[in-house]
């Protein structure tokens, strides 16, 4: 019995604290849904919604030099407001209307997973 439960444990710890951070599928939809027309389904920046006449480039989310210029209050406050909030295109639309901030904060946790890079510090 006891052994069963020590096996048991880890997982359900896991699912518990999955649900808090928005589990892993969740935010693969949040991304796919809002983000990927343009970031692109693998966050290389190139979506379908991406032409010749953008002024800018999105991010290309797979690149950790690029990524690791960003804090995670940078990433977060470009979000919530968009491109000027960093002095960046407005061709990044603001999401603080449509999005929770538990969406915003996996989606961050997200990002860093796509890039493998944490971030400049503070
Ligand atoms: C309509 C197209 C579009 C959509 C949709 C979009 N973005 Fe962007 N995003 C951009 C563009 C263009 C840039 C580059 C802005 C620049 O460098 O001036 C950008 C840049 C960013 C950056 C980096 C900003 C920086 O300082 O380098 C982050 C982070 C980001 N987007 C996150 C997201 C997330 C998360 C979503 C989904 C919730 C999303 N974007 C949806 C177009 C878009």
């Amino acid at each position: 019995m006891t052994r069963k439960l020590l096996f048991i444990l880890p997982f359900a710890s896991f699912v518990l604290l999955g649900v808090e951070a928005g589990s892993a599928a969740e935010v693969e939809q949040v991304f796919k849904f809002y983000c990927a027309q343009c970031h692109g389904l693998d966050g290389d920046g190139k979506g379908p919604n991406v032409t010749k006449d953008f002024p800018v480039s999105p991010r290309n989310f797979t690149s950790a030099a690029e990524m690791n210029k960003l804090s995670d209050a940078d990433v977060r406050n470009v979000i919530l407001d968009g491109g000027p909030a960093l002095s960046k295109s407005p061709m990044m639309p603001p999401w603080s209307k449509t999005l929770s901030a538990e969406d915003v904060d996996a989606l961050i946790k997200y990002l860093r997973k796509l890039c493998q890079c944490e971030g400049k510090k503070g």
